[in-house]
């Protein structure tokens, strides 16, 4: 079971272990974990779910797709290198251990 750590904004941690292939977004919010608003339920339709992955694991991700990549343009938070959505990486074995920061602001 592949475990996540979410460092909110405030520096706060919390590891998660998830079912292999649970997006970053569905964790949070099944593991309460504040900061991750997911408007649009992952449908990639409004960038309330950003995280910024860890930039030791971000290389190991999948790569975006474009609407991604768009959506991404549009943050309540500044967009940074290693920004994606939690709705659209689902977390497998081979990320057992990632690491994504919260932003400030998802609105
Ligand atoms: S939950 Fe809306 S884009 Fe991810």
């Amino acid at each position: 079971m592949p475990t996540i750590t979410y460092i909110e904004a405030d520096g706060e941690q919390h590891e998660v272990a998830v079912a292999a292939g649970t997006t970053i977004k569905d964790a949070a919010i099944a593991n309460g974990i504040d900061g991750i608003v997911a408007e649009c339920g992952g449908n990639a339709m409004c960038a309330t779910c950003h995280v910024y992955v860890d930039p030791t694991w971000a290389d190991r991700l999948p790569a975006m797709e474009p609407v991604e990549d768009e959506l991404l343009e549009d943050t309540a938070s500044p967009r940074e290198a290693t920004s994606r959505l939690g709705c659209q990486v689902a977390v497998g074995d081979d990320l057992d251990g990632l690491v994504v920061r919260l932003p400030e602001a998802q609105e």
